[in-house]
């Protein structure tokens, strides 16, 4: 019986796996799958058979090649090369004056540089399905756009019109070493170095200009803004040019972070004083040598000043010194300079009230406005910390009105989870793009400053830190490639809703069928609002261990150090007080219109209100709930909903392959048990620091949990945990100097199905291996080795094992046994036994 049962399911699953064939995420948005179901039938029943492309450019060949190999593998269609115009229909590549001598009649609509037109043209009872750019790389995005229509299932003529991107840098930027490793990079070694030099076989970096082209980006800076001066040898640079030869069929140019101190730290000179003729000439010489190997070569990214790096202050000179010494230097090629403004001081005097990191930009970079050359981009990051879950816009942005600007923004999810946690982010992004800076009391939102509108500027846009790896699916989480694409889509049009974004996305990247499509846009959209919820809303900031990696729970590490990400949390109250009368004066760096918005505690928006503000725990908020009431209802609030799209994810099983389904399950899985750490983690530190109990009497007061102090122990003994909060009682249990030690409890629960999760600790080195024992019967058995970002029991390698489903009776004996492994001693913290069905979570509506 049991065997004929499992032989039906294997030849199910069988069938099953031929209709969805294994994924594994390489081809991301580009997956060029068979429309299914297929809409795509008058597509095909028109498509022409025949490609002529009249422009003689490599990347217009990109395009050509692109379009044959999309056609063929969506619509099975293999279409034919032509030169000449045929005598039937045929698709037709050129640019704007390409197009003029064949086709007279047509007047292409007047499109900004890299733009594109697509329209349908009838001649003699042909049809020409004209791509039109503005130039090569124009053509190229139309050809992409139209591929991406035709897998969304639209038909040619339905997407005729025209499309020019909102401004000309749309680059990424990538914090690789040249050993290989990733500065903030969770998915892999780099793409482009390995061991000190470029990498032998560069098909990933091909293929990577390639998805960056296929959504507008035309810039990449493969190198980390804390820059290696070595990059700049001579044998460096030609071995960076075959990076910028895989870059160019797809018209994406090749960028440097550069150290400023390369003159002396390579060049043999005895300084790297901007303002010293001698150093101006190295910079020039070695412009000269880069442009000699990589003729499109972008320009150069610069950090300088900022967390220990070098900078021009050394010698008494400023930003715009070092930043237009190298535009010079750059401007005879056509090259430029993104300057960051991610300047400060990281040695603040935590007891000086009036210091604030927050304040450093504007202080630094507004009195230079008006002194930058011309072919130098401000680069500034959204908000005026770092990437933080809920920041206010930089107030630089409407401070710079006399220069070009641009803004960061963060693809690689640093503070947001290290792509182990679901966080959608143009949903975020959008909020920065959108937000009103008021300049000159007038409607400046900001993406039409970075667009240069608002104040008339030739060059600006967006750059995104991407931190692509060598994994396979180049994220490291299945859904993580949405903020690439979201981040492109939106500099490319900053208009584009989150919405249009998320639906795209997984249209492209899994399936047409509107189960899967809205209900992966609903998780997609509700993602970042529950990140804030179970981290740090009300504009604390993400509370995560900032002077780790930046990933777990750790409150207090925010506070009482030079990093400035106060936020000034003590007995009576929590906030940073940045107004002009009390506080930093930070608010008094915003046009005037924002100071007064942000300047009343009526009109503060709540989810920055402790970022503006310090009030005591019992003010009330608009909702009438006190602050401190809200912080614990929110991370209650924020890991039930982590819970619930675990739950929404598993109504798509079997729409989507198998493969990618389950890897994304077990994250999610895994994201919903650490949303309960960092929960737990952060209504304990301020209960204790408040000293104000939840009114639920909630905190560490869970009826279902049993921890491994009221457990019977055989060889656990009780280690401290530094952050206190990330464990019960600030203890983990671990196993030392023996192979296996064990935790016994002794059940007195009502019969019925019960899921049990474990809590324990897996450190990145080590791989502790547990046993689940049920009456002394195996029922389950796991291993540490998840890699998560710690060598210590803490809330960054706080995780948990669940088993669903387990039938228990009163009187059951369920034991826990832990073998360490290597300097990690199994350690565990405590169980959980949740009656089934577990209480359906919350649906938010984003
Ligand atoms: C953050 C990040 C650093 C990075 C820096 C930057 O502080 O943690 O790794 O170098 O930003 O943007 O320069």
């Amino acid at each position: 019986m049991r065997a004929r049962r499992f032989r039906s399911l294997l030849t199910l699953s069988i069938v099953f796996c031929a209709m969805l064939h294994a994924e594994d995420g390489s081809q991301a948005w580009l997956r060029y799958a068979q429309p299914s179901p297929n809409p795509t039938a008058a597509v095909h029943r028109e498509i022409p058979a025949v490609i002529v492309n009249l422009d003689p450019s490599l990347v217009a060949a990109s395009a050509e090649t692109e379009i044959r190999r999309g056609v063929r593998s969506m619509l099975g269609r293999t279409l034919r090369v032509e030169t000449k115009i045929p005598s039937e229909d045929a698709w037709v590549l050129g640019t704007t004056d390409e197009l003029r001598e064949p086709f007279p009649n047509y007047h292409a609509p007047s499109l900004g540089p890299e733009g594109f037109a697509l329209t349908v043209l009838t001649e003699h009872g042909h049809h020409r399905w004209l791509i039109v750019g503005a130039d090569p790389r124009g053509i190229l995005y139309g050809s992409f756009h139209t591929l991406s229509g035709i897998a969304r299932g639209e038909s040619f003529a339905s997407m005729a019109g025209a499309d020019s991107p909102a401004a000309p840098i749309r680059w990424v930027n990538q914090w690789d070493n040249l050993d290989g490793t990733i500065e903030r990079g969770y998915a892999g070694p780099s793409i482009f170095f390995d061991n000190g030099s470029v990498r032998t076989h560069l098909t990933r970096a091909g293929e990577f200009a390639r998805l960056l082209a296929s959504v507008g980006i035309n810039g990449c800076t493969i190198n980390n803004v804390n820059a290696d001066p070595h990059l700049l040898q001579p044998e460096m640079i030609r071995a960076v040019a075959r990076v910028a030869d895989a870059f160019r069929p797809w018209g994406v140019r090749l960028s440097l972070s550069v150290a400023i101190n390369s003159p002396q730290a390579i060049g043999g000179l005895d300084t790297f004083d901007p303002g010293d003729a001698k150093v101006a000439a190295w910079w020039r010489d070695k412009v000269d040598e880069i442009y000699a190997a990589i003729p499109d070569f972008a320009g150069f990214v610069v950090k300088a000043d900022s967390e220990g790096e070098p900078g021009p202050s050394r010698y008494g000179r400023t930003p715009a010194d070092a930043a237009n010494m190298l535009a010079a230097a750059l401007r005879p090629h056509g090259g430029v300079v993104l300057y960051r403004a991610f300047v400060y001081n990281h040695h603040l005097d935590w007891s000086d009230p009036k210091a604030d990191r927050a304040r450093a930009s504007y202080d630094i970079f507004h009195p230079l406005d008006g002194q930058f050359a011309g072919n130098v981009i401000v680069q500034i990051k959204n908000g005026p910390i770092d990437f933080q879950v809920r920041e206010p816009v930089s107030p630089l942005f409407a401070g710079l009105p006399k220069t070009n600007e641009a803004v960061e923004l963060q693809v690689t999810q640093e503070y947001m989870g290290q792509q182990r946690h679901l966080v959608f982010l143009p949903t975020q992004w959008k909020t920065y793009l959108d937000f009103d800076v008021r300049a000159d009391n007038r409607s400046t939102p900001l993406k039409d400053i970075v667009d240069g509108k608002t104040f008339h500027r030739p060059l600006g846009g967006y750059v995104g830190v991407a931190n692509v790896g060598l994994d396979t699916n180049w994220l490291a989480h299945p859904l993580a490639m949405a903020n690439l694409y979201g981040f492109a889509r939106l500099a490319w049009n900053p208009n584009t809703s989150s919405e249009t974004i998320a639906r795209d996305w997984s249209r492209l990247s899994f399936s047409n069928n509107e189960k899967v499509v809205s209900t992966i846009t609903h998780m997609l959209l509700s993602s970042w609002p529950i990140y804030e919820d179970y981290t740090g809303p009300l504009g604390l900031q993400t509370l995560t261990n900032i002077t780790g990696p930046h990933y777990g729970p750790a409150p207090q590490s925010q506070e009482n150090n030079g990093w400035g990400q106060w936020i000034r949390a003590d007995r009576n109250g929590v906030g940073m007080d940045r107004t002009v009368e009390t506080g930093t004066g930070f608010i008094g760096q915003y046009p005037s219109q924002v100071v007064q918005m942000f300047t009343s505690l009526k009109t503060c928006p709540d989810n920055l209100l402790l970022f503006m503000h310090h009030v005591p725990y019992t003010y009330r908020l608009r909702t009438g709930k006190t602050i401190i009431q809200t912080i614990y209802d929110l991370h209650y609030q924020g890991a039930d909903d982590a819970a619930g799209l675990v739950q929404q994810w598993q109504t798509l099983h079997r729409l989507i392959d198998y493969d990618r389904y389950n890897q994304t399950l077990t994250l999610l899985e895994y994201q919903a048990g650490h949303a309960i750490v960092w929960r737990d983690a952060v209504n304990r530190w301020f209960a204790k620091i408040s000293g104000i109990p939840d009114d639920n009497g909630r905190i560490d007061h869970d009826p279902n949990r049993i921890t491994a102090s009221q457990m019977q122990r055989d060889g656990y003994t009780p280690v401290d945990v530094t952050p206190w909060e990330s464990a019960t009682d600030g203890k983990a249990w671990v196993c030392k100097d023996r192979a296996a030690c064990t935790a016994t409890a002794h059940l007195d629960r009502s019969a019925g199905a019960y899921d049990i999760a474990v809590q324990y600790f897996d450190f990145r080195q080590g791989a502790s291996t547990f046993q689940l024992l049920l009456n002394h019967k195996q029922i389950a058995r796991w291993t540490a080795n998840n890699m998560l970002p710690g060598q210590a029991p803490n809330g960054d390698t706080s995780t948990r094992y669940t088993l669903h489903g387990v039938p228990l009776r009163p009187g059951d004996v369920l034991t826990i046994e832990g073998h360490p492994d290597d300097t990690e001693p199994a350690p565990i913290d405590y169980i959980e036994i949740v009656p089934q069905p577990a209480a359906p979570a919350t649906k938010r509506h984003p």
